[in-house]
């Protein structure tokens, strides 16, 4: 059996292949401790969700979507002690998502009284096997609930006097025919009108992600040519990871003219994630552009994480895992000494060292445990390195080799990993104490 429910738009859109790099950083907004903690499989505490708020807020958002108040207790809680508790500071907007419908829109609302700004993001679903096996519902009426949750937001917000931004989302969008999402966004624009000083957000989730990342960027430039009013809208993508693309699907939807980019820390979020903005961001960084966001703790980063959500960062995680600057291997180990050598002679500050995508200092990570790690498969400049680095240990050149043999040969025979300190055990057995 197979699937293909995508939909190309239904003009050429292709200009972003000109494109090769992304001068900017987006806007970034996490959903951490929304899309995120509802995949989990213990949802955080109130307390945990507070700790949570904490940290993206010292990693450098702006926008947070704290929860779907009117899905839960401790979501409404959680939102409440954020604006009573006045824990949110005055450059950070906070994010509430509600469905589409009356009883939910007016609950959210409630949730939010008091909050000094926040946007406000409602959506129902559109695509084609939502409307036929889940809402029965033919277009027009799928597009009245969009309409209607819109008005209701409106008006909402001007009885309460309340400093909002709105955001719609026509959920499953991937599955969705890419001129009709379009025409539900556009009628739900011209309801909010936006302007330039309040402009509205537009997010285009691959609910699942169901096609390839140039055509979801083909969809995204076909929004971005086409949307009502585009020059007061903020086009925003949440891009899920089930085909493994949604890096790819953020960074190629950046290129067709998206604005703002939904995700998560180390891509939590429901089954195979939201698009992780770690690694976004890292990949900016590592190209010279300045993401806006603060990374250079990764490994508190990852332990926090890991404590509050009950789930593992891999060691492979791009950017964050334990082994991803991590050589092993001999002729790997080799040429990342002889590319820092070669880097701290000519004082250059491009980053260009083999096997490395970037500086390992810059996520917080050093080079002697972190880098040149010693096991069977490593060769005499990981040994040495290791000897010299954390004991200051130099030796000729003629004898390098053979201390790297012998070392390697402990590993293959104990088919263990040795720490630095058990390297230096070996030297000293065999030449210091022989
Ligand atoms: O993935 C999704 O479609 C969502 C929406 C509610 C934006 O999370
Ligand atoms: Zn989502």
């Amino acid at each position: 059996k197979y699937q293909r429910t995508y939909f190309m738009p239904p003009e050429p859109c292709y200009d972003w292949v000109k494109k090769d790099h992304i001068a900017a950083p987006p806007v970034w907004c996490s959903v951490d401790l929304r899309d995120g903690n509802q995949a989990l499989i213990e949802p955080m505490s109130l307390d945990e969700k507070i700790e949570f708020f904490q940290l993206l807020v010292d990693v450098g958002f702006k926008e947070i979507e704290v929860g779907f108040p009117a899905a839960s207790e401790t979501e409404y809680q959680f939102l409440r002690a954020l604006i009573e508790q006045n824990m949110i500071p005055d450059d950070v907007t906070i994010q509430v998502l509600t469905q589409a419908r009356e009883h939910i829109i007016k609950r959210t609302f409630e949730a939010v009284k008091g909050a000094p700004h926040a946007v406000i993001h409602v959506y129902n679903s559109t695509s084609v096997a939502q409307r036929e096996q889940v809402f029965k519902k033919n277009k027009e009426e799928i597009k009245k609930i969009a309409v209607d949750g819109s008005k209701l937001l409106k008006k909402l917000a001007k009885e309460t006097e309340g400093n909002f931004t709105f955001e719609y989302s026509p959920e499953s969008f991937q599955g969705t025919e890419v001129d009709y999402a379009l025409e539900v966004c556009n009628e739900v624009l011209k309801v909010w009108k936006p302007s330039k000083k309040n402009k509205a957000i537009i997010n285009l989730p691959t609910t699942v992600e169901n096609a390839m990342p140039h055509v979801f960027a083909s969809q995204v430039e076909y929004f971005d040519k086409n949307l009502y009013s585009r020059e007061n809208v903020i086009l925003s993508l949440h891009p899920h990871n089930d085909r493994g693309s949604g890096v790819s699907d953020a960074e190629l939807g950046i290129l067709a003219g998206a604005d703002r980019i939904e995700g998560t820390l180390f891509g939590n979020g429901e089954r195979t994630g939201n698009v992780d903005i770690i690694t976004l961001a890292m990949n900016l960084f590592s190209q010279g552009v300045d993401p806006g966001l603060d990374f250079s703790n990764m490994s508190e980063i990852s332990e926090t994480y890991e404590r509050l959500t009950r789930m593992k960062v891999s060691p492979r995680q791009p950017y964050a895992g334990e082994l991803v600057f991590t050589a092993f291997s001999g002729s790997h180990q080799d040429a990342i000494a002889k590319g820092m050598t070669w880097r701290e002679e000519r004082e250059c500050d491009d980053w260009t060292v083999p096997y490395l995508p970037i500086d390992p200092k810059d996520v917080g990570r050093r080079y002697d445990s972190d880098v040149i790690r010693i096991n069977s498969q490593s060769g005499k400049g990981g040994v040495n390195y290791i000897l010299k680095q954390s004991f200051g240990i130099s030796l000729p050149e003629k004898m390098k080799e053979e201390v790297g043999y012998l070392v390697k040969d402990v590993s293959d025979k104990a088919h263990k990993e040795l720490t630095p300190d058990w390297v230096y055990h070996i030297f000293e057995d065999n030449y210091i104490n022989a």
